[in-house]
């Protein structure tokens, strides 16, 4: 035992020590037994790489072929240059995107293979995308735990241990029946009743609590639904709001599985994405917060039916209402307050409802319906 005990107490030294002389190195962010296997005297040096040595952050995006990591890539790749950004998933690359910039292989439950993408490539920011969404989630509660959980705590320990800037997003759905809705805060009372919102509570307050206690740069966003014409949505509860226009242009017809009078937060893609850089870019004296929310717009599917009858006049909409969805969907808040955001880094959507709806349809074309009838 007492063996077991001074080669404990050495192995926590050489965290506290780094080689470097920089802030003390991952502070036993892993258990002892897992640091001994994971953890060399080589992270020391990997550590001391500041910010400064390059000219742009090394981007690695988790998860990246969702239905915002691709767009996400592009703009980080506009301003960082591609080869800067790296796109990673577990399922194949359409040709694409495999051609627009490098991706690699990166499943987030597997810690070494993911701790080496992030060494190897001297990665300095990761965005963290992998998630299972709220419909989805609800269908496979253990899949979901494993993938927003596990896979998280192994983000967060390679980022602390690495000193990686962390972006992880959160959701509207981290909220639940006893948060105030309309408006909802960004402090506030948060009890979701999904494996999705309770996970990303969870993420919010890991990401808090390694940012006290161990220094990482851990930066959060609430997003809203996010629309978005040319990728699809992965199984979230505001999906019917992407859905709706290419059912409209493609068969001139809509079944909805929310209520008409749903009301929900929203934002256009491009928004979101802005959003994103935004924050990681943000200079770290004006973020009051790790986490906030931020909003564009508020709609029910009533609204924006309305909205897209004003393009296409002949949609008909039939509800037929999804109970699991729905139920989720009258947890969360109706509309957001992302103050904050407006007072702490300049937050500014540019996306209306009608400035959304002229955008996806100069994306998606209502011409194309008369096309796909002959
Ligand atoms: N899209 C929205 O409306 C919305 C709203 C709020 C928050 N968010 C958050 O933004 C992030 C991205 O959302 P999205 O809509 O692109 O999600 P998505 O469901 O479209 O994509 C998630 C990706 O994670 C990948 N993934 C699953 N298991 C993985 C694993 N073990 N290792 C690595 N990757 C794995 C999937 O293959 C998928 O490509 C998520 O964290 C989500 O919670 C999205």
């Amino acid at each position: 035992m007492p063996l077991i005990r001074s080669v404990s107490k050495a192995a926590r030294q050489l965290l506290l020590t780094p080689a470097c002389g920089c802030e003390p190195l991952s502070r036993s962010v892993r258990n002892i037994s897992a640091l001994s296997r994971q953890v060399t005297s080589s992270d020391a040096s990997f550590h001391s790489i500041s910010f400064s040595e390059t000219d742009h952050p090394k981007v690695l995006i988790t998860g990246g072929l969702g239905q915002l990591g691709v767009g996400l890539a592009t703009l980080l790749r506009k301003k960082f240059g591609n080869k800067n950004v790296i796109l990673s998933d577990i399922r194949m690359p359409p040709s694409h995107v495999s051609r627009s910039g490098p991706f690699i292989y990166a499943d987030i439950l597997d810690y070494k293979n993911l701790r080496e993408i992030v060494v190897n490539n001297r990665i300095t920011w990761l965005v963290h995308y992998s998630a299972l969404l709220s419909a989805v989630g609800e269908a496979n509660v253990t899949l979901a735990r494993d993938v927003n959980i596990t896979g998280l705590h192994n983000i967060l320990d390679i980022c602390a241990q690495h000193g990686v800037r962390l972006f992880v997003p959160s959701t509207i759905g981290a909220f639940g029946p006893t948060s105030p809705r309309n408006p909802t805060p960004d402090l506030c009372i948060q009890r979701p009743r999904t494996i999705y919102g309770v996970s990303k509570v969870h993420a919010e307050l890991m990401g808090e609590y390694y940012h006290h206690k161990y220094g990482l740069d851990f930066r959060c966003l609430r997003y809203p639904g996010i629309i978005s014409a040319d990728s699809q949505p992965g199984g979230g509860t505001t999906d019917y709001a992407v859905q709706i226009f290419h059912d409209a242009v493609k068969m001139g017809k809509f079944v909805c599985n929310l209520k008409a009078d749903t009301r929900l937060p929203m934002m256009f893609i491009d928004d979101c994405l802005r959003a994103t850089l935004e924050v990681l870019e943000a200079p770290a004296e004006t973020l009051s917060m790790r986490t906030y929310n931020i909003n564009a717009m508020s709609f029910t599917p009533e609204e924006l039916v309305q909205e897209v009858q004003k393009q296409l006049p002949d949609l008909r909409v039939i509800y037929d209402v999804d109970p699991i969805r729905q139920a989720i969907a009258d947890s969360w808040p109706m509309n957001f307050d992302d103050s904050n955001a407006r007072k702490d880094w300049g937050w500014k959507h540019d996306y209306d409802l009608p400035e959304l709806i002229q955008t996806m349809f100069s994306i998606i074309s209502p011409d194309s319906r008369l096309t796909h009838a002959n």
